[in-house]
């Protein structure tokens, strides 16, 4: 490994001084997120963490503060580090370190001061493992197999991370039982759709500020992100123009109500591209050379490589930062194409990430998912496990209580008529 600037060798940190800063987005979230808090309450009173390790590999972020410092509460022992390389909030990051958690991150990371931070939260010879996009997972199977036997379970939060540890578990290369936190209802349905169709569509406007209304977007992928990005991007009066490969999702688009055509067709009249496939290659060098003069590009996937930046970079003839966030590059015919945060997740790059609000269910069911590998993990063989049905109902129940809904229940007699086969017409 190239040796680590010398500014981090001490400090697995940023900024010390950001702290108090960080402390105040952090109480922010705490005041938007009830189910988790009423989880921590409740843990932190029984310690039902009480000496477990936890490394955990997922955005530092003010939401995921709340989870490590909920973990810390319930008795847990936890090292973190971020699992992208420009989402870390320095400032929450500090604050987390001055309550005395192990936290390697900070934003701008190169690729190998990424894996470096990964390692060292392995050092404490954690228990468990809670990632999101698989990169703490892969490094235990692969570069640091000597921690995999003190390793009892672990979690993945996002969509791209479950392929991954699927395709493990289908080859048999996976070593310790996982759950697939993204798949809960109360996760995928609501994060992916509501928290990144917002928050998405709020990193391409810090980062450009341009008017979403009579603007042509096309959102690739129709699934959780996808549905989410495109229903805000219409409600902000753009045209929405949906891309995919799927027949079924690209049916429902149109069904939706929106325009859906190949890549190659929508390069030439689109005005914001945001992909979310979860895929790579998405849009490459031969849609950049139809696309018009002062596109916008932009990824809500988990990794930079749906908009390939590499083939941005080889045809283009000059680039220049005109914003944060956002790289304007000239291409030899004088057109000029925007990239934005590098081609990383756009929400977490250039905003915050996710709301509080819907983090609440995702951190919600993260916390309940160690919960159940302390308890059940020796039954739990090398495999991916679901979210039970009873967890996914239970956390809802919690959020619609804390927003004060109130539901229906069924009747013995409804529950009957719905059970049985006997009544018909
Ligand atoms: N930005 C965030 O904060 C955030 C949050 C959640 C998920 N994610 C990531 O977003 C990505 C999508 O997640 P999801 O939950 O929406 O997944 P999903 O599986 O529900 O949807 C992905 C869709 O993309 C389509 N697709 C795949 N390849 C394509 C291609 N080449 N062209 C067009 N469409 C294609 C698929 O058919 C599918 O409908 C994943 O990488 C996931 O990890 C990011």
């Amino acid at each position: 490994m190239k040796k680590l600037p010398c500014c981090f060798e001490m400090s697995k940190i940023k900024d010390k001084s950001l702290a108090p800063a960080g402390r105040l987005k952090i109480e922010w979230a705490e005041s938007r997120m009830p189910v988790l808090m009423s989880l921590r309450a409740i843990h932190a009173e029984k310690k039902s963490l009480h000496g477990v390790k936890i490394a955990g590999c997922l955005h530092v972020t003010k939401e995921t503060a709340v989870l490590v410092e909920t973990f810390k509460e319930a008795g847990a022992q936890v090292a973190w580090s971020g699992c992208n390389p420009l989402s870390t909030q320095d400032d929450v990051a500090a604050a987390l370190d001055a309550n005395g958690v192990e936290i390697y991150a900070w934003r701008s990371l190169s690729p190998e001061e990424y894996y470096w931070c990964i390692e060292e939260t392995l050092k404490i010879k954690p228990d468990y493992t809670l990632d999101d996009g698989g990169d703490l997972i892969f490094t235990v199977h692969t570069k640091h197999t000597e921690y995999l036997s003190g390793l009892k379970g672990g979690t993945e939060e996002t969509t791209t991370g479950i392929h991954r540890i699927r395709a493990m578990a289908r080859e048999g290369k996976l070593r310790y039982p996982l759950i697939a936190v993204n798949d809960a209802e109360t996760k995928s349905d609501f994060d992916n759709v509501y928290g990144t169709g917002q928050s998405a569509i709020d990193g391409v406007i810090r980062a450009t500020n341009v008017l979403f209304s009579g603007k042509n977007v096309v959102i690739s992928g129709y699934g959780h992100c996808g549905r989410g990005l495109s229903s805000r991007a219409r409600g902000l009066g753009a045209n929405v123009i949906v891309t995919e490969v799927d027949p079924i999702k690209a049916l429902r688009a149109r069904m939706d109500g929106f325009e859906v055509v190949t890549m190659e067709d929508a390069a030439a009249t689109g005005d914001v591209f945001i992909t979310a496939t979860g895929c790579k290659d998405v849009i490459t060098k031969n849609h950049f050379s139809r696309m018009k003069d002062g596109a916008i590009l932009a990824n809500a996937g988990h990794f930079n490589v749906e908009v390939s930046a590499a083939d941005l970079e080889r045809l283009s003839t000059r680039k220049r930062e005109v914003r944060p966030d956002n790289m304007e590059y000239t291409l030899p015919s004088g057109k000029h194409l925007y990239l934005l945060a590098e081609g990383r997740l756009v929400n977490l790059a250039a905003a915050e990430g996710h709301p509080s609000e819907v983090m609440d269910m995702s951190f919600a069911n993260q916390f309940l998912s160690i919960l159940r590998l302390v308890n059940e993990s020796n039954r739990m063989k090398p495999d991916v496990y679901e979210i039970p049905r009873s967890q996914d109902e239970e956390v809802a129940r919690l959020k619609l209580q804390s927003m004060g809904i109130k539901i229906d229940a069924l009747t013995p007699e409804q529950s009957k008529y719905l059970s049985g086969w006997e009544e018909g017409t």
